[in-house]
């Protein structure tokens, strides 16, 4: 019997500005991740992604490696600033040619596309207006929306408008971690309310060209108290606010949360309404068709004073008894079921997709020149335990995409993490299978769970992967 039903995606998913490179290519306007990474320090090694996984050239590789892998469908983003390099204004055709051929390409092969617009890497000719801080990006990020779909929407089934709003409010607005490295908490409120208007505003431009199904990918961190003392619980509950309720709640049509919108009011000294605007909740709700959720770990939370670095009263400390990736992110797999449940209870209904799970996990080519990779086979084996329970308890996932189909440029990290399936070999952009993808490619095509056993031969195993083999 199947855990999984017969239409579920198994997917794997990867952005534009991580594995493209190519950046000079076919009239692709600058990025801000282009502007940042120019920052001395900015990047973990030094690095930037203009070559990265040089997909922009070799998509075909990485189309055949899905087919191969017997995935069903695959996330990937469209670069804003291939298709209008300066933000606004002028299309450049050749940017939207490339993303057509790879949607077709996906479509014959019987490959779902899962498309993002904005995976961080906006037109750097935005940040004039002061990019996502500002009001009329709002109207940008429409106009382009439109332009995407008006190409691609008579194919394209799943729509993503943004991706993450609090991360890059957070880390891109708030501590100027990411692009477009700006500190400043007022710009940070701006820009995650400007996100979700965003998606409002992309959403009805572009109905009118596509019947595909449009959300929006959060980044959802169950927040647990770190005991029971009720300053703890009340700390938990505040983080829910600030990182999943905030974005939660609008998007899924109640409105910002009131507890979350005081921490704010109190922290920045004023309050929103010159932000968040009469009329601009609903332009926010009742805009999404399913929602995206990307899904890493919890946030162990305890209560903290406020101070000039923390905004806000309370604080994640470390659990001792979590298992770790190599990066020390926390493993919880039970916390993805509770959070499945959770969103399956406060907004039934609402189609649930994981477009993002993963763990970084260094290994590398061994002396036989395969990966094995075996604690991501085990993450992997763990979190889809963790989709299967949910499912059997009535939440309605409809798919899960691996972060990531490849190893690639992890942003202010630089290419030390290594989040992939398949191995990118940086120096000459080769491809090497790794065994959780082996493992990954028997479940998909059994429908259900299966152990994996590294003694049995390859060819068993995937039999469709004699190429990589
Ligand atoms: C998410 C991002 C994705 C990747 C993973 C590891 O926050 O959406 O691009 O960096 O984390």
């Amino acid at each position: 019997m199947s855990d999984f039903s017969d239409g579920f995606l198994w997917g794997a998913a990867t952005s534009a500005y991580q594995t493209e490179g190519s950046f000079d290519v076919d009239g692709r306007g600058r990025s801000v991740w282009e502007d940042f990474a120019d920052r001395p320090g900015a990047i973990e090694g030094g690095g930037d992604a203009s070559v990265a996984c040089d997909s922009y050239r070799r998509w075909p590789e990485d189309i055949a490696l899905l087919e191969q892998l017997n995935l069903g469908a695959y996330r990937f983003s469209l670069a804003w600033s291939r298709i209008m390099p300066e933000g606004t204004g002028a299309v450049e055709q050749r940017g939207l040619d490339h993303y057509e051929r790879i949607v077709d390409a996906l479509l014959e092969r019987g490959i779902t596309p899962v498309v993002t617009l904005n995976h961080w890497d906006m037109p750097s000719a935005l940040m004039a207006c002061g990019g996502w801080a500002a009001r009329r990006t709002v109207d940008a990020f429409a106009e382009y929306a439109d332009t995407a779909a008006e190409r691609l929407g008579d194919r394209v089934p799943w729509w993503i408008t943004q991706n993450e709003p609090w991360i890059i409010q957070l880390l891109g607005y708030q501590l100027g971690l990411h692009a477009p490295g700006v500190r400043d908490l007022g710009a940070a409120l701006a820009a995650g309310h400007h996100l979700l208007l965003a998606h409002g505003a992309a959403t009805d431009a572009m109905r009118t060209h596509t019947t595909g199904r449009i959300g929006a990918a959060l980044n959802l961190l169950p927040c647990i108290p770190a005991s029971s003392d009720p300053a703890d619980v009340e700390a938990a509950r505040g983080s829910d606010g600030y990182v999943n309720r905030w974005f939660l709640e609008p998007l899924l049509g109640r409105g910002y949360p009131p507890d979350m919108r005081a921490h704010w009011e109190r922290a920045l000294g004023r309050n929103l309404d010159e932000v968040i605007r009469d009329g601009d909740e609903s332009r926010i709700a009742g805009r999404s068709d399913f929602l995206a959720v990307n899904y890493y770990t919890h946030r162990v939370m305890q209560a903290a004073p406020i101070g000039p670095d923390r905004p806000f009263p309370w604080q994640v400390v470390a659990d001792p008894s979590a298992a770790r990736t190599d990066e020390g992110t926390e493993i919880v797999p039970e916390s993805l079921t509770e959070l499945l449940l959770r969103l399956h209870h406060d907004y039934p209904g609402v189609p649930l997709m994981i477009t993002e799970n993963g763990a970084i996990y260094g290994d590398s080519p061994t002396h036989d020149g395969r990966v094995h990779d075996v604690r991501r086979i085990r993450y992997l084996r763990m979190h889809l335990q963790a989709v299967r329970d949910a499912l059997a308890q009535g939440a309605p996932v409809v798919g899960y995409m691996h972060w990531s189909l490849l190893d690639n440029f992890e942003w202010a990290l630089g290419y030390r993490p290594r989040f992939g399936l398949v191995y990118v070999d940086y120096r000459t952009g080769d491809r090497i299978v790794k065994d959780s993808a082996r493992y990954y490619a028997e479940i998909v095509r059994a429908g259900h769970l299966v152990e994996w056993d590294h003694k049995r031969p390859i060819g068993q195993v995937v039999d469709s992967l004699g190429a990589f083999g």
